[in-house]
């Protein structure tokens, strides 16, 4: 089995470890110290990562962000996610078949530290990064938590080119967009890092933050959350083989950790995740058989379809995805027309050999914390899913419970950090009184969303914004 990994790429450049060994299944395997354990295991051609509880059948990892539970493992007796995890020397990994036993010594959990805050932010993407880079210099103390090892959340994997305003980072990459956030956040020792700690649940104390050793209990004065987004999933035959995989869970294993997913590849959905990560595999020296989508038309910008049609990439509207198949991972998939009315039609099959299926189909906010806080919900298929009422500042109907970026509804990396902005000088104003240069850099900032708003791709947010407005009852 030749080695995934990549080791020449146009843009990034992956730095590995010295090699380290660890255990599969009784099986040495040498890998790389610090690499993401689902990440070596995949470069190292293992594709079955686990098997269902009920049924038995093999799992891939998908979402590769700690999402899905398709990467669920044995390590050193505990149970784990393979992509949350980094690999060390002599690490023993089990694959894991049926249920699994409880873990061992889980009655004393590790420590435990109590905090207060003025600010807990929780998800450092786009969204919370700027909120910090705002309430920072103020001198308030601000803990910034993610449940990832390095801050950026989707940005850290995005190697394109912001457009827009250089104020909004045109020209720069999401990678270094990401980059340039977090150094002017560091500068300031007023704002902790939490990183590889997971926000897991409110309580009358407080919120709950796990690490893999440590239990915290925040006691914040605002929470923002800002926790993004998961990929959605679609119904097709053998949806579950291993080679089915998120279409950012791809973008991540490559463009993150080095590996390609796979060398043939189909990708389902046109919108511009479907597109850019298309034209991402290009890069990275896969081949993208072809794009199925099952609107009549692309759904992403022309400008990313082109790059894509430049290397040939067909991209076939009306179609869809109807099965997979293959022998414990992706060898191929069946994909079929659909009429206007999206059913297939009958004998348009065709066969298309592949090793790799990407879903590229949407997005669901993040609102598990939020439905805990207590915060009014409404469903708007339109924002993605299940979405947090708030006021125009982004306060959710909790009292100093604030959202912002994909959790407020999907949309993309500018706006999340344009909402990140407007709660950051909301949160100011409360904290601080309402000082001019709060108040005008956050209309600033709101005249900005509404400029981008304005692009035809934003159609669907303009029309839901009204139906998650709530009034705002303080005198800001
Ligand atoms: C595959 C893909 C490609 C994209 N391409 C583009 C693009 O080309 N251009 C563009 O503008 N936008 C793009 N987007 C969208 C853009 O990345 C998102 O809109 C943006 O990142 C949202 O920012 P955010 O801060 O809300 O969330 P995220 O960037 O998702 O950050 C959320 C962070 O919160 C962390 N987190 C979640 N839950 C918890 C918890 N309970 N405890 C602790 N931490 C938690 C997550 O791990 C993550 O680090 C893309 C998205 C995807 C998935
Ligand atoms: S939880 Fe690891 S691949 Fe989804």
């Amino acid at each position: 089995m030749p080695d995934r990994r990549i080791f020449k790429h146009p843009i990034l450049d992956f730095k590995r470890g010295e090699k380290v060994r660890i255990y599969f299944d009784g099986e040495e395997l040498e890998v790389f110290e610090g690499e993401n354990l689902a990440a070596a295991l995949y470069a190292s051609g293992i594709d079955v990562i686990r098997f269902s509880e009920k049924m038995g059948r093999p799992r891939g990892p998908f979402c590769m962000i700690g999402k899905c539970s398709s990467c669920l493992v044995g390590v050193d007796g505990y149970v784990e996610r393979a992509c949350m995890l980094r690999v060390r020397e002599g690490m023993v990994v089990e694959r894991l078949r049926g249920l699994p036993s409880l873990p061992r010594g889980s009655e004393s959990f590790g420590c435990f530290e109590e905090f207060e805050t003025d600010i807990l932010i929780i998800g450092s993407g786009p969204a919370g990064l700027s909120c910090a880079e705002v309430i920072a210099p103020s001198g308030l103390d601000v803990t910034l938590v993610d449940d990832q090892p390095r801050v950026g959340g989707q940005l850290l994997k995005q190697t394109h080119r912001f457009f827009g305003s250089r104020e909004l980072f045109a020209g720069y990459r999401g990678f270094q967009v990401a980059r340039l956030l977090e150094e002017r956040v560091r500068k300031y020792s007023n704002v902790r890092f939490l990183l590889e700690t997971t926000a897991i649940g409110v309580f009358k104390e407080g919120v709950l933050l796990a690490s893999s050793d440590k239990l915290f209990l925040a006691k914040p004065r605002s929470v923002v959350v800002a926790t993004g987004a998961t990929e959605n999933f679609l119904v097709f035959g053998n949806n579950d083989l291993p080679g089915v995989m998120g279409a950012g869970g791809a973008q991540t294993l490559m463009n993150l950790h080095g590996v390609k997913p796979g060398e043939d590849i189909l990708v389902v959905g046109s919108g511009n995740v479907g597109l850019i990560v298309s034209y991402q595999l290009l890069q990275a020296g896969s081949r993208v058989t072809c794009i199925v989508e099952a609107l009549p038309r692309i759904g992403g910008w022309l400008v990313h379809a082109a790059k894509v049609r430049r290397y040939g990439v067909p991209i076939l509207t009306s179609h869809t995805v109807k099965s997979a198949w293959g022998n414990g991972r992706v060898e191929g998939a069946t994909i079929v027309r659909l009429d206007e009315k999206w059913e297939e039609i009958k004998g348009s099959e065709k066969e298309v050999e592949c090793d790799s299926i990407l879903l590229a189909v949407g997005l669901t906010p993040n609102v598990e914390l939020l439905r805990q806080f207590g915060a009014a919900m409404r469903y708007l298929p339109e924002m993605g899913g299940l979405v947090a009422l708030r006021t125009k500042y982004l306060e959710t109907t909790v009292p100093n419970v604030f959202v912002a970026g994909d959790v407020a509804g999907i949309e993309e990396a500018t706006t999340a950090i344009i909402e990140g902005r407007v709660v950051g000088y909301t949160i100011l104003t409360r904290f601080l009184g309402a000082r001019d240069e709060y108040i005008s850099a956050r209309e600033k900032n709101l005249a900005l969303l509404e400029e981008y708003r304005k692009a035809p791709s934003s159609a669907r947010i303009r029309s839901a914004w009204p139906k998650v407005l709530v009034e705002v009852k303080t005198c800001e």
